[in-house]
């Protein structure tokens, strides 16, 4: 009787597509449907419903029509059996789908929340978290079940094109800020596949490029930022990367999916692949990659092949089946959730708005911002102050209704611009708009390689337009002060170049010209930068009298961007990663592709090559990424990890440092607003181990951080980190340990990583804690020692 009910109860399920208002509160009996399950439907139900129109030997984002249209994918509905198909969707800068379908008058339109480097600079767990629960509200109004979202990986090089989609340079910010935004998503009851697991830290040849790591490295710096989100805010699944890392492709690695991510860190969830990620379905199934997406014939027959000869066992492909049976269980379609298809877009729309305009960071300002109430009309220049960028492009991207470009921002907060100016940058920007699109265009039609890379690569912006003296000097007399943005677009497939990190010709002559003219009219000139990563400031960051990095900060961008410049809101981001001042100082730089053919097809997947930084990267830099390397080689920069301004200034007092219990230290500082606005502090804490050159560890390192809340100028607020003993360790390769050395530990409180307020000491005890002796480099590395 009960096993006529299940039957029946999924046909309903399933031949309604599991609509609105279906429902299944009971849950799955996993044991009794593996039962009944053939091997033929194990193997169809570990992997998707494939992609129409997509073989799998070519770039895809994902994109299906099934149930959402416009989502990545789809898992396999067992229609005999009651279980559903459910919805994955990308991620993440919000919900990923279609926002039109074919003969339905409705419209589908997500929010286009800020990128995730503008989120990381926020250096708020809280905001995160209200950020992702408004995402998630999303996901789950729009049918969608699970976001592939949020990404991970460690900004190893400037250069890396998905960067706007990662957190920071630094585990912890990245660990923290994903887990955050997980909790925000995960609290609507859906799910997320925190990505790209691990080790993606380049566009270039991503299907099939081998990253050669230090297992310290890996353990210290490219895991440590999963380990981090995983543990605290343990997410429905993990989405292995595209790449191998020490000659294994991460989803065909049991030790990284099986024995670090689950034995050690407890993961509890699903595993699945980014898009026809890997090679071998019968190895990935043994590594316990539960799930490959989004499915194609051939992994269907290696699957089913592994089994019949041995090569899996029914035991591993079983489990496998089990755990994506529980995620199933989890999600809304399953429990018959009726979706609305009508998220609330304006209360998010306040959302975007908000926490864009705190991820700003501001990188100077002599005594321009916020503005003067007497300042009223602003001459706007660059292409980007009037076409926004809202975010990066390709599974990233989000389809919004609308942007708010900077000339909007400003006459919806009631300031003017120049008509004149208007009128001229929309004739030039259409214009080049049109040029590019038809030099795209012509080229696609060349082969299917060019094909292809216009369908997913970035289009080009335009080149700045350039103005004579004589006219940038009458529009100076109609103007209280100028504004030249600079926009950057990068995106999936392609790692940006060095000329796209440096200034063009004509950005830098623009920023020159308006600053000359318009300091000699003494009118003052303020640099906005609508950026997804860093890009060279050293050379000119005299010249401006502000600099503003706006980041992509979502479909609100504009309005976000004058609520910091007009002091509705006091900025409060900081970098969650180090400007250099050449992109060549970089620790990686020579271990970086640089202006290689991005080798978006897949036909060489699973073909080894020899080519450096594109067949294979060796991360020669080691665990010296970022700060770590510039502070403790004593690398001059352009703008320090950590840095940021604000409208007022704080003071750090009363320092103190407290054991409680043997393993852990509580650190509290008395932070006061000493300025006259109002305004939030972001507090570092670095410590610094003793003999840390001799132990080749860094000078310094980020444990933990905190903001205060907003506070009134002469107010002043105790804030407290906690670090504990375990989070002191270094990898030892040689012992295959954590390794906690015993001695007097200094303490840094910090504004940022180079402008420590406070030092504090304590004793630390000592530990060593033993781990797997997994993922060993294939070759010796020439690694970078202090
Ligand atoms: C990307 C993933 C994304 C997937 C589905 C892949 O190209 O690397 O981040 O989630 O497509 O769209």
């Amino acid at each position: 009787m009960k096993r006529i009910l299940i039957i029946a109860l999924g046909t309903v399920l399933t031949l309604s597509g599991c609509s609105a208002d279906s429902g299944n509160a009971g849950g799955i009996n996993s044991k009794k449907v593996l039962r009944r399950m053939t091997i033929e439907e194990k193997a169809r139900f570990v992997i998707g419903t494939g992609m129409t129109g997509s073989t799998g030997d070519n770039a895809v984002i994902g994109a299906t029509q099934l149930l959402v249209p416009g989502a990545a994918g789809t898992t396999y509905p067992l229609e005999r059996l009651g279980i559903p198909s459910i919805v994955l969707a990308d991620g993440p800068a919000g919900l990923r789908i279609d926002a039109k379908r074919s003969g339905d008058e409705q419209t589908y339109y997500c929010t286009h929340f800020p990128i995730g480097t503008l989120l990381a600079s926020t250096w708020n767990t809280a905001l995160i978290e209200q950020v992702g629960a408004a995402i998630g509200q999303e996901v789950k109004e729009y049918g969608a079940d699970i976001l592939l979202a949020p990404a991970v990986n460690i900004m190893r090089s400037p250069l890396c094109g998905r960067n706007f989609e990662y957190y920071s340079e630094d585990p912890v910010v990245a660990g923290k800020t994903s887990a955050a935004y997980i909790r925000g998503v995960q609290s609507n009851g859906v799910g997320t596949s925190i990505k790209h697991f691990a080790g993606n830290n380049q566009e270039t040849n991503r299907m099939n490029n081998d990253a050669h790591i230090s297992q310290r490295a890996l353990r210290e710096i490219y895991l440590k930022a999963f380990e981090i989100a995983v543990k605290e805010s343990q997410p429905w699944t993990v989405m292995t990367s595209y790449n191998y890392i020490n000659g294994v492709y991460t989803s065909e690695s049991k030790e990284l999916v099986t024995t670090i991510l689950r034995d050690e860190w407890g993961f509890e969830g699903a595993v699945m692949t980014d898009w026809y990620g890997g090679k071998d379905g019968g190895k990935q199934m043994w590594a316990g990659n539960d799930m490959l997406q989004p499915g194609k014939e051939e992994q269907y027959d290696s699957i089913v092949a592994a089994v019949k000869k041995g090569r899996l066992d029914m035991v591993e492909l079983d489990r496998n089946v089990e755990r994506v049976l529980r995620l199933i269980e989890k999600t809304p379609r399953f429990q018959g959730y009726k979706f609305s298809n009508k998220p609330d877009l304006t209360a998010h729309a306040a959302v975007t708005r908000q926490s864009a305009a705190e991820g700003m960071v501001l990188l100077k300002n002599n005594d321009v911002l916020p503005l003067d109430s007497k300042i009223k009309h602003v001459a706007l220049y660059g292409c980007t102050s009037y076409d926004f960028i809202a975010g990066g492009t390709g599974s990233g991207n989000v389809n919004h209704a609308y942007v708010v470009s900077l000339l909007d921002g400003l006459k919806n907060s009631g300031y003017t611009v120049s008509e004149n100016l208007k009128e001229r940058y929309t004739r030039y920007i259409a214009e080049k708009k049109k040029e590019i699109k038809d030099k795209i265009e012509e080229d696609a039609k060349k082969d299917a390689q060019s094909a292809m890379l216009a369908q997913f690569l970035p289009h080009p912006l335009p080149e700045e337009m350039l103005f004579t003296n004589s006219e940038l000097t009458v529009q100076a007399t109609g103007a209280d002060l100028a504004i030249v943005t600079l926009g950057r677009l990068s995106g999936e497939f392609i790692d940006r170049s060095p000329s796209d990190f440096a200034l063009s010709d004509a950005e830098r002559k623009l920023i020159e010209q308006v600053c000359n003219v318009y300091h000699k009219a003494h009118k003052q000139v303020i640099v906005l930068l609508n950026i997804g990563g860093s890009i060279e400031t050293a050379s000119w960051k005299e010249l401006p009298d502000a600099i503003l990095c706006a980041w992509q900060a979502g479909q609100e961008g504009g309005n976000s961007v004058v609520d910091v410049l007009s002091g509705k809101q006091s900025p409060s981001g900081k970098l969650p990663m180090t400007w250099p001042v050449n992109f060549t100082d970089v620790a990686s730089s020579s271990n970086f592709p640089i202006d290689q053919d991005p080798r978006i097809d897949m036909f060489s997947q699973g073909k080894t090559g020899n080519v450096r930084n594109v067949d294979y990267t060796d991360y020669e830099e080691d665990i010296y990424v970022g700060y770590r390397y510039f502070d403790s080689f004593d690398v001059p920069v352009s703008y320090p990890f950590g840095y940021g301004l604000s409208y007022t200034t704080f003071e750090y007092n009363n320092a103190k440092i407290e054991q409680s219990g043997e393993k852990t230290f509580k650190v509290s500082v008395q932070v006061r607003n000493i300025g006259k606005a109002e305004g939030k502090e972001i507090v570092q804490l670095y410590v610094s181990a003793p003999d840390n050159k001799a132990a080749n560890k860094p000078v310094k390192e980020l444990k933990a951080y905190t903001k205060t809340k907003s506070l009134k100028p002469g107010e002043q607020q105790t804030v407290e980190m906690t670090v504990n003993e375990s989070d002191l360790a270094s990898f030892n390769e040689e012992e295959s340990s954590w390794v906690v050395k015993g001695g007097s530990y200094r303490f840094l409180i910090g504004a940022s990583s180079q402008d420590i307020r406070q030092t504090l000491t304590a004793q630390v005890q000592g530990s060593k804690t033993k781990v797997h002796n997994v993922m060993k480099p294939v070759k010796k590395l020439n690694l970078l020692h202090r």
